[in-house]
């Protein structure tokens, strides 16, 4: 997958070099619109052959979960059209067209002479790209347009989408802006791709710094919770998935019959609603200390609808250092694992969550992940190394 798609956006740049040559020798007329969809602008782009490294399923859809439209031997050449979400190819093969996993293919020609369109899924993963010099991120696709911000060599850039004349569309900071693709490269270290969750409806999905969220994702079955919050009003932030806030009902409920007095401060935030915290936080204290607290909108177990943050009955110390010593947190620390919640960003392990202490943001993952993660005092990204990279 990560060849297919290195391959191909190698062909794209050379595409764009010649599109910049062009560019320069006519007036150009921005559609903006071709913006929002990646490799809009790819019809010239050779068609890639593939061989099978092994026999192999045609399937009608991209997941082993699709029929079979026929099995090609090892050593068969398919022509790879397009690219699911997810990273399976879209191929055609003895005229038939079906989609194939991509651990069992390698590119066999990078050259092909047929001209075709690759198809473009609407939630194709963005691409992580590294910038190679300081370069200015701009409000539109040209110099002509303002500089939103200027971003260090180095810095790691989530490309969204391309601009036909090459410009990239970038997320960066919590903001969107676009930058020449001249001065950015991909990033090629597994360790710096931004995965993009492929089950995020999940009851245990992984949400960090390096798997976010598919965009647009929105929780399906977010009910209102029946526990008191710190504030008055309806809101969205009353809300969890509702296995969650079962849980968290039980959780309170038993608190309270233990002496131990809770509230909610926060539990369900819509993507723009952290897209507006997040940048709030950036104009407080600056990128650099807000990414320490604050998730990057599409990165925050929030907009899941299985995180919460609480505090204790007084209201004191929401969200803040100091509920770490109250008999609440010492509660919450002992007895959130039997409904199922974790406290996602412990003392200690700020290295591996990515984050600094949070006492107060519990996060539900059922009993058993709880108990298994709380018993043994690790963390959600420790959990699942040990079976498997997500
Ligand atoms: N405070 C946590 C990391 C969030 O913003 O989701
Ligand atoms: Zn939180």
């Amino acid at each position: 997958m990560t060849q297919f798609k290195r391959t191909f956006l190698n062909k794209k740049f050379v595409a764009i070099g010649f599109a910049f040559t062009i560019l320069f020798a006519c007036p150009i007329d921005f559609n903006l619109s071709n913006i929002e969809r990646f490799g809009p602008n790819i019809a010239s782009a050779a068609t890639t052959t593939y061989t099978t490294t092994d026999n192999l399923n045609i399937r009608t859809g991209p997941s082993t979960t699709n029929k079979i439209i026929t099995t090609v031997k090892k050593g068969t050449q398919l022509t790879v059209t397009g690219k699911a979400s997810n990273g399976w190819l879209k191929v055609s093969v003895k005229g038939q067209t079906g989609y194939v996993s991509s651990q069992y293919v390698k590119v066999t020609n990078s050259t092909g002479n047929a001209v075709k369109k690759p198809e473009n899924k609407s939630n194709v993963a963005a691409t992580t790209y590294t910038a190679t010099d300081n370069l200015n991120i701009r409000t539109g696709p040209s110099t002509a347009n303002k500089i939103i911000t200027t971003v260090k060599k180095g810095t790691q850039l989530t490309v969204t989408g391309k601009a036909s004349n090459g410009w990239l569309k970038v997320s960066i900071k919590g903001q969107t802006g676009y930058v020449s693709s001249q001065y950015v490269k991909i990033s090629n270290s597994s360790s710096d791709t931004i995965h993009v969750v492929t089950q995020p409806e999940s009851i245990s999905v992984l949400v960090n710094k390096k798997n976010k969220l598919p965009e647009n994702y929105v929780p399906k079955d977010l009910v209102y919770t029946s526990i008191p919050f710190i504030f008055k009003e309806k809101t969205e932030k009353r809300k969890m998935r509702n296995e969650a806030s079962i849980a968290i009902g039980k959780l309170f409920a038993d608190a309270k019959k233990q002496g131990v007095s809770l509230l909610g401060v926060s539990a369900y935030r819509s993507h723009a609603t952290q897209v507006t915290l997040f940048n709030n936080y950036v104009k407080r204290d600056g990128y650099d200390k807000a990414i320490t607290y604050s998730a990057l909108p599409g990165t925050s177990e929030h907009e899941t609808g299985l995180a919460i943050d609480v505090t204790g009955g007084n209201g004191k110390c929401a969200a803040q250092d100091c509920f770490g010593g109250t008999k609440e947190a010492k509660w919450l620390k002992s007895h959130a694992a039997d409904y199922g919640f974790i406290i996602r960003y412990p003392q200690g392990k700020e290295s591996i969550t990515g984050y600094q202490y949070e006492p107060w943001h519990l996060r539900y993952v059922g009993k058993s992940i709880a108990q298994t993660i709380m018993g043994k005092g690790i963390t959600l990204e420790e959990y699942y190394s040990k079976s498997s990279t997500k």
